[in-house]
């Protein structure tokens, strides 16, 4: 039994991954619309909008969710604090609900974005909150900080720009249009995984922690070579 469970889920996630077998009827879309509003609204909001944690549970904007691959797979694994809904929803249910996120809700364009301009459009616009590095900031108001950016997929980075979840400003087609929000969303995905060469990136921490890692290093080493000095005296 658990064997076919297991090739059952990796089935499905390759399945989900490939986003093949979409079977789809119109008379379903209600019936999506009800799913939704039943199961992810909650968090999610309606429109999928988002909520923020200072109104209630809070779930990111699913507005620039363009794969129905990553719907499924957050249905399936539940990341943060959202549910898993493998035992709760049947897969064809799961694929409605992908299909109406993705073809009904995500309204934010992810195009014609240019890495250049999503650095300096970042370094302006989030920075101040988020840190240079997405690291996220100590910022002490409403008692919430700005949390860290790296694990963030590119569609939740650009659905939070025009939502603008709890003390976080929106921003509006007209101070940030849809290709600076797509070059914010690659910028932020590309510091995940700046080119660095030569030496452990240390999570890009800046150069405090480097430092205390090169001391920390050096003494163990000093430590090291007396300990195998007293060793090689007997
Ligand atoms: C209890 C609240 C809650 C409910 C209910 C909920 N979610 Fe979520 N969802 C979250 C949170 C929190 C995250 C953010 C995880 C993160 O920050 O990466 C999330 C993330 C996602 C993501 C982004 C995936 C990712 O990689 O982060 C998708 C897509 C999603 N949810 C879809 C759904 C759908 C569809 C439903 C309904 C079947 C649903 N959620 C129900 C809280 C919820
Ligand atoms: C004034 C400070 C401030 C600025 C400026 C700001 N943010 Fe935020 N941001 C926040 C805070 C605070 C939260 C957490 C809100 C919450 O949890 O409800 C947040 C949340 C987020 C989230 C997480 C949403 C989620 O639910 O997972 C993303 C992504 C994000 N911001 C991206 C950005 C980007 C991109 C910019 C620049 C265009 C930006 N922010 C500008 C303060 C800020």
């Amino acid at each position: 039994m658990k064997s076919w469970a297991a090739w059952g889920r990796i089935l499905f996630v390759l399945l989900a991954w490939a986003g093949v077998g979409w079977s789809q009827t119109a008379a379903k879309s209600a019936e999506a619309v009800a799913l939704f509003s039943r199961h992810c609204a909650v968090c999610h909001g309606e429109a999928g909008q988002g909520e923020s944690a200072v109104i209630r549970m809070a779930g990111p904007s699913l507005q620039a969710v363009h794969n129905p691959g990553l719907v499924m797979l957050a249905m399936e694994t539940g990341p943060s604090h959202m549910p898993r809904f493998e035992t709760i929803l049947t897969v064809p249910q799961m694929r409605m609900i992908a299909r109406f996120v993705t073809r009904r809700l995500a309204v934010i364009p992810l195009t014609g974005e240019s890495l250049g301009r999503g650095g300096n459009l970042y370094r302006v616009n989030c920075a101040s909150c988020h840190g240079a590095v997405t690291q996220g900031g100590t910022l002490g108001f409403a008692g919430l900080n700005a949390p860290a950016l790296r694990r963030k997929p590119m569609a939740l980075v650009a659905g939070a720009i025009r939502w603008g979840p709890g003390p976080m400003p929106r921003f509006s087609a007209a101070e940030l249009p849809a290709r600076d929000v797509a070059s914010i969303a690659e910028y932020v995905r590309y510091l995940r995984r700046p080119s660095h060469p030569g030496g452990a990136a240390l999570h890009w921490n800046g150069p405090v922690p480097e430092g205390a890692v090169a001391w920390a290093m050096a003494l163990s080493l000093m430590v090291f070579a007396i300990w195998l000095e007293k060793g090689g005296r007997g």
